[in-house]
């Protein structure tokens, strides 16, 4: 972690000094195009303006504190380019609910080429027919009801694995880290449910663990990469490629094999998965959009990152406040015990039986959001809060402030899963809860994400009772990362207090 703050310093040092350099050019650059009014800026360093706030240790607090001081839609412009930060529900609600269009595009990629997070995924396609086809795609072949339903044997299988590490561990009275654990149940189930059941058997699906992890830990200079790519392109410099494009290649690789499997698959009737749903919309001559295989390669690495480090940094935050509060696991564990019995495991299908383990998941990513700043782009000029955004502009909505709002939320630093049962809900404000982003480019996995985090906590708190060192949780978050990592992995001793249950799938 040292030698990511190490590297970021350097990075910043050199774009400092690249600047100086090139000052005599900068008035070549990009001016504000009018005398708009432009939302307010708070104090900041002369022409380079925000650029070290990419650089600071923790981003979403520190644009949390900005913005608590100076108000909810604020310009952050680096160079004379405006960047906005939105950390209100008021302007949230201006902004998917009046303005959703406009907003629905992500800008630039970071790198285009790149597997991850370049032009050929579905991240960053702009709102268009390409966008269009592949969520219909996505939503139908895995994340809509129906698909989710064929595949819920799938992740009841992961789901019993998961059960079998931990009581291993109980039996050797071996410490279990949590996010370890959990990554690997849910990469797995992710990676059954697009590439076939064999991708556990044959490992495939701990090289896409591997690689996933790799480019996880490089999702700060995907950000910094993408949010500088205008102004150094100006200057013929491209930010952290070589390293990017490394695990790119190598993601790649391990893809072609696994299309060439498929498309060399000798038994038609055999199962289908995600993967050749994508690759008979491929060979389709009259698909409503021609796809390439450099499409498909990239949504499925997009799909691995979108779905396994958030899902299971979301359940790694959530049982760590479940430790730290003692009468939440209290009240959990009675309604698991009262629902879901001793003599079997829990199932997804319980979930909505569960409304309690609902309230906790929804307060774990409430107060940890995984994405805790998510990034869209203009069309065209618009009016927000009564000031001007112009066409081409970078949003940043910083989900963590707008989630932890005194002005929203009572006692907006505490873990009370009790906000969210019906009997306390005041009102449905949906534009002061997006951990999941809003409008239509909201996160399409969210159904399947709220699964995974409520049926691995379900497991946790049914099954064991959990020794944690020094008998008190880190709560401490991360630098360096834009996903909303803990900074002391969760670690603990269970303890089995079911025996035998039955599988989840009975
Ligand atoms: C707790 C788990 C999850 C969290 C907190 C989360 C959060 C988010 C957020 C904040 C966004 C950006 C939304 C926006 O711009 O408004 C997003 C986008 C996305 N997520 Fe998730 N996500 C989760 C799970 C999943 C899962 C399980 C999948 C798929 C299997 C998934 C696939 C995607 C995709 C494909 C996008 C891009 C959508 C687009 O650009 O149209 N996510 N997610």
């Amino acid at each position: 972690m040292e030698s990511i703050i190490v590297e970021f310093q350097n990075c910043f040092i050199f774009i400092l000094l690249l600047f100086f350099f090139s000052l005599l050019s900068y008035s070549f650059f990009k001016k504000p195009k009018g005398n708009f009014d432009l939302p307010p800026s708070p104090p900041s360093l002369p022409i380079i303006g925000y650029l070290e706030l990419f650089f600071s240790a923790l981003t979403q607090k520190y644009l949390q504190k900005l913005s608590s001081k100076y108000g909810p839609l604020l310009n952050l412009g680096i160079f004379n380019v405006p960047i906005i930060l939105v950390s209100s529900a008021s302007m949230v609600y201006e902004i998917f609910r009046v303005n959703d269009v406009n907003f629905s595009s992500r800008g630039v990629a970071a790198i285009d080429e790149s597997l991850a997070f370049g032009s050929s995924g579905i991240i960053h396609a702009p709102y268009g027919d390409y966008w269009k086809f592949m969520k219909k795609l996505v939503a139908t072949k895995m994340l809509g009801p129906q698909a989710q339903e064929q595949s819920r044997g799938i992740r009841a299988e992961e789901l019993e694995r998961f059960y079998k590490t931990l009581l291993d561990k109980a039996m050797k009275k071996e410490k279990v880290e949590i996010l370890v654990e959990t990554v690997r149940l849910i990469n797995n189930s992710i990676c059954k449910m697009s590439m076939g059941k064999s991708s556990v058997e044959n490992n495939d699906s701990e090289r896409v663990m591997i690689l996933s992890a790799q480019l996880s830990a490089l999702s700060m200079k995907f950000f910094l990469a993408k949010m500088l790519r205008n102004l150094l392109e100006k200057l013929g410099f491209s930010l952290f490629r070589k390293e990017i494009m490394g695990v790119s290649h190598r993601f790649e690789k391990l893809l072609d094999r696994i299309i060439l499997e498929h498309e060399e698959k000798l038994d038609g009737n055999q199962d289908k998965d995600l993967m050749d749903a994508f690759l008979e919309a491929y060979r389709d001559e009259n698909a409503e959009y021609k796809i390439t295989k450099a499409h498909i390669k990239s949504l499925f690495v997009e799909l691995f990152l979108g779905a396994t480090d958030t899902s299971a940094t979301a359940t790694h935050w959530t049982m760590a406040e479940i430790l730290h509060n003692p009468k939440v696991f209290e009240r959990l564990r009675e309604e698991l015990d009262s629902v879901v019995g001793k003599t079997r495991l829990i199932q997804e299908t319980d979930l909505p039986n569960l409304p309690y383990l609902q309230a906790v998941v929804k307060e774990g990513l409430r107060m940890h959001p995984p994405i805790p700043v998510f990034v869209r782009s203009s069309q065209k000029g618009c009016r927000i809060g009564g000031f001007y955004i112009e066409e081409k502009t970078t949003l940043m909505v910083n989900t963590y402030a707008v989630m932890r709002d005194s002005n929203s939320w009572e006692d907006p630093n505490e873990f009370k899963p009790e906000r969210f049962l019906a009997s306390s809900r005041k009102e449905d404000n949906i534009f002061n809860y997006i951990p999941f982003g809003s409008g239509r480019r909201r996160c399409p996995g969210s159904n399947l994400g709220s699964i995974f985090v409520g049926t691995a906590i379900g497991i946790m708190v049914q099954c064991f009772d959990w020794e944690i060192k020094g008998d008190k949780v880190n709560m401490e978050e991360a630098t360096g990362r834009s996903f909303l990592t803990m900074a002391h992995p969760l670690r603990g001793i269970p303890f089995p207090r079911i025996i035998n249950p039955l599988p989840c799938n009975v």
